[in-house]
């Protein structure tokens, strides 16, 4: 059985993001780069529609480099991380970024009107941890759920292939997924999914999708 704050590629991507190190190189790779503005405008594009004060949980924020984007778009922001560096690093637009374990939050059922995760699920590439997480997501958010996930599809997805059959590596992070298996999570979870964009289709596998909460699914209480 799983622990409630997941299994095994779960703790290794806590593990992987938890020092001091991790945080200060994590800030300095992404912003400002043309991937960012692409997931900015991914993420943006599923959040449409949302109005302005809507309560938006960024989990994980990582230090913080979209907050200030989900601000700007007139949510009212707030921010967790398992890495306490991570969260001391970013700046939430209403209150101080906690940490907490994407599989098990201290928020109360449909606490939020939209959840923003981006760059977790392809850290699992188990979909019980997947699901474990997605479903925990699912009952703090009464909205959309936002989730990023590399997707098995596109140029980036290919030369992936190639490099594990050439390399015979066997690969344990950051696997593409076909759509079908997210749609599968997604189902597990008590979740559908509402619409899928890429963050450069057919080149990155970057992919988001908004996920929403089947009307007949029971919200599930966090366990202990
Ligand atoms: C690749 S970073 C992404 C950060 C941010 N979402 C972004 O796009 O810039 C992955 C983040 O997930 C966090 N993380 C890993 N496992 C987690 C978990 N179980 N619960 C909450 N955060 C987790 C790490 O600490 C790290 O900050």
């Amino acid at each position: 059985m799983m622990s409630p704050m997941g299994g095994p590629s779960g703790r290794a991507a806590k593990e992987r993001f938890t020092g001091r190190a991790a945080a200060e190189k994590y800030a300095r790779s992404l912003p400002g780069t043309a991937t960012d503005r692409r997931e900015r405008r991914a993420i943006a594009r599923l959040l449409a529609g949302l109005p302005a004060g809507a309560r938006v949980l960024d989990l994980p924020c990582g230090t913080g480099r979209l907050l200030g984007f989900l601000a700007g778009l007139g949510f009212a922001t707030e921010a967790a991380d398992a890495s306490p560096h991570m969260a001391a690093r970013a700046r939430a637009g209403d209150g101080a970024p906690i940490v907490a374990d994407a599989f098990r939050t201290p928020y109360r059922d449909g606490a939020f009107d939209a959840v923003v995760c981006n760059r977790l699920l392809h850290h699992l590439p188990e979909a019980r941890e997947r699901r474990a997480a997605l479903a925990e997501l699912s009952r703090i958010c009464r909205g959309p759920l936002v989730v990023s996930f590399f997707r098995d599809f596109g140029w980036d997805a290919l030369v992936f292939r190639l490099r594990t059959l050439l390399t015979r590596r066997r690969p344990r992070d950051r696997i593409p997924i076909r759509l079908a298996a997210l749609r599968a999570d997604a189902v597990a979870a008590g979740l559908r999914v509402a619409s899928v964009r890429g963050a450069r289709p057919l080149v990155s596998k970057q992919y988001y999708a908004s996920l929403r909460r089947e009307p007949d699914a029971t919200i599930r209480s966090s366990p202990g």
